[in-house]
């Protein structure tokens, strides 16, 4: 079987992480199965250069977010597990307190309970005791938290730089192969 991964894209700010992600999972072959909310794609059409059709057209499958009987919503749906990047507080929220109320959310539900690798790329700043809370009930639940941080070590020489780094760290949680930074040596 070929592995599978689901790549959930929610409402917040740095949606080029989300289209740099993307194009670093199609490059291993792995096969994606894309679910974004509506305002992830309003702000994609507004903060990048892409259209969300371009975006859709980098994953094998796009499910619609209200779509409960779509595969990814079941355990039973093998996977690798899940990406949110980026995750929006909102999302955190829905997915902490396990409402399953969204086809993204309850994927990020059948993840956790399938002990499944589970990463959220959340952004937001400063963030709140409700917002941290969350984080940690997520990381008690075996998800993993990861904020897109910069690094400087790297000399970044664009926001692309960076954004690449950040999507490296993301697909070392899966072990996958990539180059998209230069590793400490
Ligand atoms: C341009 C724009 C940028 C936003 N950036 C963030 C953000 O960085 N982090 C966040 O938690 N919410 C952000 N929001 C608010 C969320 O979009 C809002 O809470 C929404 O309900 C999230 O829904 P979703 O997670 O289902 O997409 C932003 C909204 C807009 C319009």
């Amino acid at each position: 079987m070929k592995d599978r991964i689901i790549v959930g894209i929610s409402g917040a700010s740095a949606q080029m992480l989300a289209v740099e992600t993307l194009k670093a999972l199609k490059d291993t072959g792995i096969e994606i199965h894309l679910i974004a909310t509506d305002t992830a794609k309003d702000i994609i059409e507004k903060e990048t250069e892409y259209s969300w059709d371009f975006v859709a057209d980098l994953a094998d499958v796009v499910h619609s977010d209200d779509d409960m009987f779509a595969s990814v919503a079941s355990g039973s749906y093998r996977t690798l597990g899940m990406i949110v990047v980026p995750c929006s507080m909102a999302t955190l929220a829905e997915i902490a307190n396990g409402l399953a109320t969204t086809l993204l959310t309850r994927a990020a539900d059948v993840t956790l309970k399938e002990r499944r690798k589970l990463v959220l790329v959340t952004r937001e700043t400063p963030l709140s005791y409700i917002h941290i809370k969350n984080m940690s009930t997520v990381t008690k639940a075996g998800g993993v938290i990861l904020p897109p941080m910069f690094t400087m070590y790297s000399k970044p020489g664009s926001i692309e730089d960076m954004a690449r780094h950040i999507v490296g760290k993301v697909l070392d949680q899966f072990d996958l192969e990539h180059d998209l930074y230069r590793r400490w040596e």
